[in-house]
């Protein structure tokens, strides 16, 4: 099994049009609440979105700015992604609820402080209407929407819509929380600061809303699973096994593993920390077998406390390098160095048919 399918979905639209995000949207942050929304961007995001939020930092990850993503109206979208995350894309499910770092409430600060830095407001146009898109279908013609988006699409977003340049548009997460309104308007402005293109004057009315309509038929409804806590391993269980010999690494460009390399260390029984540096919600979801979750944003300083210095430790990421990498780099800065990162990262783990220990999966409630 593919490591995106690990995540399974399988419900209707209107299973979550729950107004989670909708009753803290209401007043503006306060100076404080701002500066840790703030940290918190920086923290959590830069990695991939750049300190500067106009995006490809890393993965690919789309410009948090530009204005026709930050519309009024949006912010529904933009608290559920943050929060579900994308499975399957490098953007994980940072809510706590799902093993992510972050409360409802700070996932709100930051949404509200994304729109702050660009000088618009979440909820209402300049002239005072509340800017809500509303979820009607638009009614176009998916079997024609199939050449259009073939012909004019599929070079950024993949032939099937799994992605490339341009993001992951077949993405069941997306789909269910992106409104046919968001997806038509977006085809026709465009995304300014980024290379998506604008096509309202690139085709005609027809053609947008038989693309629209081609995607939404992408989407076969969900039900978002929520892996159940299981507890990390302590400090002591860190080292896997710990009796045995130093793995054979044979390092590219002095850092990375290959996919190969690292299964036959562990089938050698070689000892060894592994360490994910995801958001934790993904390490819940499935990891490789004794997987520490150390996520990129740790505080590096503790983290090595608990790391031994002779065992060689061997990072990975969704991504398939920038978190592990950076997380490695932050412990080679501490003087770690046997230290190595997973070259495929573990889709490409799970794509060559390593093993991945699953975590369990609970369906989430409809009340939550
Ligand atoms: C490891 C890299 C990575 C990190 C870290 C990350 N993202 Fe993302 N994010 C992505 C990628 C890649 C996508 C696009 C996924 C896809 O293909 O659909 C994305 C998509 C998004 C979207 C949807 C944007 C759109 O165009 O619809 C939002 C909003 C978002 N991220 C916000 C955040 C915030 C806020 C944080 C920090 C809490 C964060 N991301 C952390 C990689 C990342
Ligand atoms: C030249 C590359 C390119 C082409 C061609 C392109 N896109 Fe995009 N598209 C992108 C990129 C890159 C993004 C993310 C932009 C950002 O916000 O940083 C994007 C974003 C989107 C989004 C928003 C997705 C989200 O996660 O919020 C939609 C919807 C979309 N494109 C649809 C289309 C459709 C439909 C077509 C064809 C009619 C198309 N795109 C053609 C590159 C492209």
């Amino acid at each position: 099994m593919g490591f995106h399918q690990v995540w399974r979905i399988f419900v209707a639209l209107s299973f979550f049009a729950i107004p989670v995000a909708a009753q803290a949207q209401t007043s503006p942050l306060s100076t404080s609440q701002a500066e840790a929304a703030a940290e918190n961007y920086q923290r959590y995001c830069a990695l991939c979105h750049g300190t500067d939020r106009a995006g490809y930092a890393n993965d690919h990850a789309p410009s948090l700015r530009s204005s026709s993503l930050m519309v009024p109206g949006n912010d529904l979208l933009m608290f559920r992604s943050i929060a579900y995350g994308r499975p399957g894309t490098p953007m994980a499910a940072y809510r706590e609820e799902s093993g992510g770092p972050m409360s409802n409430r700070e996932i709100n600060h930051i949404v509200k402080w994304l729109y702050q830095q660009v000088g618009t407001d979440p909820r209402y146009d300049e002239n005072g209407n509340s800017m809500r898109l509303p979820y009607d279908r638009i009614p176009g013609a998916a079997a024609q929407g199939e050449g259009v988006y073939a012909r004019e699409c599929a070079s950024c977003h993949g032939a099937n819509g799994e992605g490339g340049t341009g993001t992951q548009l077949a993405n069941q997460v997306f789909l269910i929380f992106a409104s046919d309104q968001f997806i038509k308007r977006t085809i026709e402005n465009g995304r300014d600061g980024t290379p998506m293109p604008a096509f309202k004057d690139r085709l005609s009315a027809d053609d947008i809303d038989n693309v629209t309509a081609f995607l939404r038929a992408k989407a076969t409804g969900a039900d978002l699973e929520q892996p159940v806590a299981k507890a990390p391993p302590e400090p002591e269980e860190y080292v896997i096994n710990p009796g045995g010999p130093d793995p054979e690494f044979d390092l590219e460009d002095g850092i990375y593993v290959a996919a190969a390399n690292l299964n036959a260390a562990l089938n050698a029984k070689s000892r060894m920390v592994i360490l994910d540096t995801r958001t934790t919600s993904w390490w819940r979801m499935g990891h490789i077998e004794g997987a520490v979750p150390v996520p990129y944003y740790s505080e590096f300083d503790d983290v090595v406390d608990n790391l031994p210095r002779d065992v060689w430790i061997v990072g990975y990421c969704e991504c398939p390098r920038a978190a592990a990498e950076s997380t490695i780099r932050q412990l080679r800065r501490r003087g770690f160095d046997k230290t190595a990162v997973l070259y495929e990262g573990i889709q490409g783990w799970a794509g060559l048919g390593y093993p991945i220990t699953l975590g369990e999966v609970e369906p989430v409630s409809a009340n939550e």
